[in-house]
């Protein structure tokens, strides 16, 4: 059965161990801050603020946190193992399930109409680092906004900044759904806004879904249904046809001007760096909120390490595991967290030469997600590719760096890659650890074989009992 809104989340997560209230009172400007950095980075629970200075809405930050078993109670299950969670990921992606439209739900509790539509109260003012241009209270905030030949909606997760009460900046990056639907509606009603609805506080599927990439129709509110294995309910919007979660804890309508450019920043990235340069944004003016009664404002500390990672991690390593899956001798795939999605690592049984150099040029080659990865690093099978020793030992054996190494200087790089000097364009470096058989051969020679022995290591485990010897974890 899937969640009936973000509260019943919240009180499974709490009955689990995996969610503390904060009573005390916490000053915005600084302790959500603090306290969310401490305890993500120490693999804390998410911390629900009860009591913020200026406002009384309640605070939710890191739902989900560096935490896999948290992701996994999302979606019903109860493990922490990322890859079981990947799998079923993708399994459940194939049957989207269509949203319900329902007349009414919580989020109407209150409508703020007017002069009465307005941040300043409502919202809490959250200085998630310390260096931020302003409050940023669209961490985890999810906008809507619908295809206007269509119809078809899409949801994403793009930051916003508190301007004032009823303004705020919008940074979508033009290859974002919502980027691309503000400019058909530019070309189709040029001089006129277009809606949007931020959600905050909705279903947690509906969160991992609005922050992860999907092939498209249907809509992210479908492959939510998929997650949660239930169809979510929707409501239409007050002031346009726009649908949001019916459960959804606030929901802040506006217009987006399609012409009309700001500038946003600076901002703690998820790369763990302050955006470096004001980055070019749009204008988003509220004309009416709606919210429960008592309602939890859902942020996030963007920054590293961060839950916008994870979510990032969680939706992207499926793609590059369903593109690479097609290509000969790959077994599996792994973006570390740590990685911040720029690194890459991949298992695979070799059975040619260039198979691995071609597997390399393949990812950096892709439109969807070459400009993100900038490292990959190839095993042969048997290397646990989520144990950071385990291709530590790979490459520190394997590799020769006159021969193994592939550099491609001056592709497509994400601008939040601060390593690079010359913004968007960067190098990208392939690793080939896998044994060189074939240079061996050609040699004359045959390579190497390892000596850990897996067969006797098989015969003991299955009898281990017999030695009384207790392993750790
Ligand atoms: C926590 C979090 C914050 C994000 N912030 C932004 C952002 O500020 N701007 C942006 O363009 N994408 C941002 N993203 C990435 C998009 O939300 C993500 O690529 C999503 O798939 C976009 O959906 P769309 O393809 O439907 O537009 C963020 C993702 C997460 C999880």
């Amino acid at each position: 059965m899937a969640y009936k809104d973000l509260r019943e989340f919240i009180d499974i997560l709490e009955g689990k161990g995996l969610l503390t209230r904060v009573g005390a009172e916490v000053d915005p400007e600084w302790e959500i801050n603090g306290v969310t950095c401490v305890a993500t980075s120490n693999n804390g629970p998410a911390v629900l603020f009860e009591k913020v200075k200026g406002t009384t809405t309640t605070v939710l930050s890191e739902l989900f946190g560096r935490s896999w078993r948290r992701v996994a109670l999302a979606m019903n299950m109860d493990t922490e193992d990322p890859v079981t969670i990947r799998n079923e990921w993708m399994k459940r992606l194939e049957g989207p399930i269509a949203p319900k439209v329902v007349k009414t739900g919580p989020c109407k509790e209150h409508l703020l109409m007017g002069d009465k539509a307005n941040l300043d109260g409502l919202f809490p003012k959250v200085r998630w680092h310390e260096q931020d241009g302003n409050y940023y209270f669209g961490t985890l905030g999810m906008q809507v906004t619908a295809d206007s030949e269509t119809g078809e909606q899409n949801v994403g997760c793009y930051r916003m900044m508190y301007q004032d009460g009823v303004t705020a900046k919008l940074m979508m990056q033009p290859f974002q759904g919502g980027a691309q639907h503000l400019r058909q509606w530019g070309r189709r009603y040029p001089g006129k806004p277009m809606p949007m609805a931020v959600v905050f506080g909705a279903d947690p599927c509906y969160v991992l879904a609005g922050g992860s990439k999907f092939v498209q129709p249907p809509s992210e509110e479908a492959y939510a249904g998929a997650l949660r294995q239930e169809a979510l309910e929707l409501v239409k919007c007050e002031l346009s046809d726009l649908l949001v979660p019916a459960s959804a804890e606030i929901v802040v309508e506006g217009e987006v001007m399609p012409d009309e450019w700001d500038h946003d920043g600076p901002f703690g990235e998820f790369t763990g760096f302050l955006s470096q340069e004001k980055s070019t944004c749009n204008v988003f003016r509220v004309t009416a909120i709606t919210h429960r009664s008592n309602p939890i404002f859902h942020g996030e500390r963007e920054g590293y390490p961060s839950e916008g990672g994870l979510i990032y991690v969680l939706g992207m390593e499926p793609i590059v595991y369903k593109k690479l899956q097609a290509l000969e001798g790959v077994l599996d795939v792994h973006i570390p967290l740590s990685g911040v999605g720029f690194e890459l690592i991949v298992s695979m049984r070799v059975s040619r030469k260039g198979q691995v150099r071609q597997l390399i040029q393949t990812v950096f080659g892709d439109q969807e997600v070459g400009g993100y990865i900038k490292h990959v690093v190839v095993v042969d099978e048997g290397i646990d590719i989520r144990d950071r020793d385990d291709v530590a030992w790979a490459i520190a054996t394997h590799v020769q760096a006159d021969r193994d190494l592939l550099i491609i200087p001056r592709c497509p790089q994400t601008s939040l890659d601060v390593s690079q000097t010359n913004l968007h364009w960067g190098t990208k470096l392939g690793i080939d650890a896998t044994m060189p058989r074939f240079v061996y051969e050609a040699e004359g020679k045959t390579a190497p074989v390892r000596c850990n022995d897996p067969e006797i290591q098989k015969r003991v485990k299955a009898q281990w009992h017999k030695y009384g010897i207790t392993l750790p974890g």
